[in-house]
């Protein structure tokens, strides 16, 4: 049995695809079997990892039964992926019947005994694709920046957390808030912490004690499809998301 989790938010930019990439790095390189789901149509995650998303069959082709999930899968130097590409954003509009929120999961519930780790990318929003990855997951990870927009997006994360823990996934817990790009030095960011912690526990949502700081050397290794661990072993993101994982575990 494999243990999901999902990275969400409808907040762009923020690190869900780089929070995807360091932690699949970091429980590879513990020895773990780590699959990872790109459900974003940008296929950001895909391209990070050097999964081919134009040639091959994407998660897409999975979910509408094109081609089958085992054939989906690809092994990278750098993890197991099952990429993506623009033609997840038609997803939405073909499945409109009942149990459409369980696509993903009973697709993934074919390699659920391959892998120790699932770990799905979710693009900005809070929809069919996102509610999907909910649904289909043990835990949910809530990357933020310290500033006030993300800050007023998480009461509706949260309320959408609620909503799939009532309708579709009662199992759900949510893992933590991870707070990305933080600078220590920073007065706003101290401020926007302090109020993540108050909004955290007035919805009894824990935040994770480690902070990932600005470390552009992971902007890097995305855009060169490099696995961080090879780029920068001793950066300080890669030290950040590695007490992540510790913290996961
Ligand atoms: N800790 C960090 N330090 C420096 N750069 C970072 C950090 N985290 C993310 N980035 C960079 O910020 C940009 C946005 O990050 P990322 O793509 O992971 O966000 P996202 O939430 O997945 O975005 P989207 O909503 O578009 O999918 C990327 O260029 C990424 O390389
Ligand atoms: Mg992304």
């Amino acid at each position: 049995m494999s243990i999901v989790f999902s990275i969400i938010t409808q907040k762009g930019g923020v690190g869900k695809t780089t929070t995807v990439n360091a932690l699949a790095a970091s429980f590879n390189k513990l020895g773990n079997r780590v699959l990872c789901v790109d459900m974003d149509p940008q296929g950001n995650l895909s391209f990070s990892t050097g999964a081919d998303s134009n040639d091959s069959p994407t998660v897409y082709d999975a979910i509408t039964g094109r081609v089958r999930v085992t054939s989906c899968i690809q092994h990278t130097s750098m993890t197991d992926i099952i990429p993506s590409n623009i033609l997840l954003t038609g997803a939405e509009l073909e499945f409109t019947g009942k149990n459409r929120e369980f696509i993903l999961k009973n697709i993934l519930s074919v390699v659920d005994d391959k892998y120790d780790y699932i770990f799905i990318d979710s693009p900005p929003g809070l929809g069919f694709l996102t509610i999907n990855a909910l649904s289909a997951s043990d835990y949910v990870i809530i990357p933020m920046l310290p500033d006030i927009f993300s800050l007023q997006g998480l009461v509706q994360v949260y309320e959408t957390i609620e909503y799939v823990q009532k309708a579709s996934n009662p199992e759900l817990s949510i893992m933590g808030i991870l707070i990305n790009k933080y600078n220590k030095r920073s007065k706003l960011h101290k401020e926007a912490l302090g109020t993540a912690q108050m909004i955290s526990d007035n919805l009894d949502i824990p935040i994770f004690n480690t902070n990932v700081r600005n470390s552009p050397k992971l902007a890097e290794a995305h855009s060169l499809q490099t696995d961080i661990y090879s780029y920068c072993p001793k950066c300080s993101g890669v030290k950040d998301y590695d007490k992540i994982s510790t913290e996961i575990i």
